[in-house]
């Protein structure tokens, strides 16, 4: 049978590429030179030498193409940068490598089964790599003519296109006058346009007519009128990643699913349909398989079901790089009475690199809080500084990291432009860490309403032993 497989235009990756940064901003790398050594403070990227190395080696191979379906843990306590390095190696990704992350408990959602979020998650985690010939329209427009219907309802039109050899008259339906539209198109604009898609691209004004200066902007930029055909054939690649080729390929979906974000339960069979599809292509060598990278946070959160998912899926030919993270030590693997390291099942665990990051040193915590009050354009006291850094020792990296913008709020309050220590304080004392929320809560038993855990469940289910 030959399905007609779609994968749309290399637009799609913009909107559904979804960045989540904010507490992360500052990290734009991992700090690496030539030889993968660690700068001491790089691209945002202070101290964790080890695993940011370990990071960096890993990546390099992914960017060789030489892993796929191998997977990687970062192992460590809360707030020693697993989340950090992982987003850092995503920057350090070509454009073209697919990198996707999700939290573990995302998984766990009504609209669909935990394995179709995770073959979602995979294979949006692998690129196709497509070579097309397109055939465009290239010229300046000399003439661009449309006739409105009474109502307005309809639209004809006529566009007039030249290069330096010739010249070709176009009639026009609505989708291509409003995509002109759309892009400004006027007489005198160097246009292309791809004949597949549609898509109108305007290149630039033409030279020819710099001298109408009341169509100029600042930012206008003058280019040659082209020679030659007016119709030339071109090669155009794009990468798009399997799951959107799925989406925009399922009929009850459509492509607009991808903008809407909601894209419910994918078919088996079409599935099956596009991975031989895509192996087709590759044997013509039309398409390349670029294996990118999935990153799941808080892995130990998924259950027994999930992780044998994820073992079978890494056996797959197109797998990618799966990058974990657990800041378990010894813990109860969910759906199982079985108590493991980070909370995998030791199956799962045998093949994966497990890489630890450790507590921060005091000064590696200093450079840090100092990246970020430059991120946030908070100015700190230096016996502030000494005193966050402090806190941080004391509670997490996070938490003190957290205090910068609210304390900043606070300094503000009073008129000066530099968070003092009164504003920590102050600060320090509306938003409670971890340990004194635990306190709290004991000192409160009684009057909070508590859930109600079965004695089994709540028999130390779960450790930090690091
Ligand atoms: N090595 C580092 N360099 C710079 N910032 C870091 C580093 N490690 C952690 N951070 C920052 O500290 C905060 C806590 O780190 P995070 O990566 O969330 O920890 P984890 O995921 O291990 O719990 C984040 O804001 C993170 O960006
Ligand atoms: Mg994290």
């Amino acid at each position: 049978m030959a399905t007609q497989i779609s994968t749309g235009t290399s637009e799609l990756r913009d909107i559904t590429k979804m960045e989540r940064i904010g507490a992360h901003s500052h990290i734009r790398g991992l700090g690496l030179d030539d030889r993968l050594e660690p700068r001491a403070n790089s691209q945002g990227m202070v101290g964790q030498a080890k695993a940011r190395k370990a990071a960096g080696m890993i990546l390099k191979l992914v960017q060789e193409g030489r892993i796929a379906g191998r997977a990687m843990l970062f192992a460590g306590p809360p707030s020693t940068g697993k989340t950090a390095i992982a987003l850092g190696m995503s920057q350090s990704l070509g454009p073209d490598v697919p990198f996707t992350m999700i939290a573990a408990s995302e998984v766990f959602s009504l609209s669909m089964s935990k394995t179709e979020a995770l073959t979602q998650a995979f294979r949006r985690s692998i690129g196709v790599r497509i070579k097309e010939e397109t055939e465009i329209i290239e010229g300046e427009v000399v003439e661009l003519q449309i006739d409105r219907s009474l109502t307005g309802a309809t639209k004809t039109g006529k566009l007039t296109i030249k290069t330096t050899d010739m010249e070709t008259i176009y009639d026009l339906g609505t989708k291509m006058i409003d995509a002109l539209a759309k892009e400004k198109v006027t007489a005198g604009d160097v246009i292309a346009i791809d004949k597949t898609s549609g898509k109108v691209s305007k290149l630039g004004r033409s030279f020819a007519r710099s001298r109408d200066y009341d169509a100029m902007g600042a930012d206008t930029k003058f280019v040659q009128c082209p020679e030659g055909e007016i119709q030339k054939r071109r090669e155009v690649v794009h990468t798009v990643s399997l799951h959107e080729i799925d989406v925009i390929n399922s009929r009850t979906q459509g492509f607009l699913a991808l903008f809407a974000g909601d894209t419910g339960e994918i078919k088996p069979e079409l599935r099956n349909q596009i991975n031989t599809k895509v192996a087709e292509w590759r044997e013509e060598g039309k398409a390349e398989i670029v294996p990118g990278v999935l990153f799941i946070d808080e892995v130990h959160m998924l259950d027994i079901e999930c992780f044998s998912y994820l073992n079978r899926a890494l056996e797959n030919e197109l797998a990618p790089l799966v990058i974990m993270a657990s800041n378990r030590g010894m813990a109860r693997v969910r759906g199982t009475k079985i108590r493991s390291p980070h909370g995998l099942p030791v199956d799962l665990l045998d093949r994966v690199l497990i890489v630890s990051t450790k507590p921060y040193t005091e000064t590696d915590i200093e450079e840090i809080i100092k990246i970020r009050c430059e991120e946030e354009d908070v100015k700190l006291t230096d016996s502030a500084l000494q005193v966050l850094t402090t806190m941080a020792g004391q509670t997490t990296l996070r938490y003190a990291l957290n205090l910068i913008s609210t304390s900043q709020m606070l300094a503000r309050k009073r008129k000066s432009d530099k968070v003092d220590v009164e504003d920590l304080r102050r600060s320090y004392t509306y938003f409670m860490d971890e340990k004194r929320s635990v306190e709290w809560i004991k000192m409160q038993e009684g009057s909070l309403i508590f859930e109600e855990i079965s004695q089994a469940e709540a028999g130390r289910e779960e450790s930090m032993d690091f």
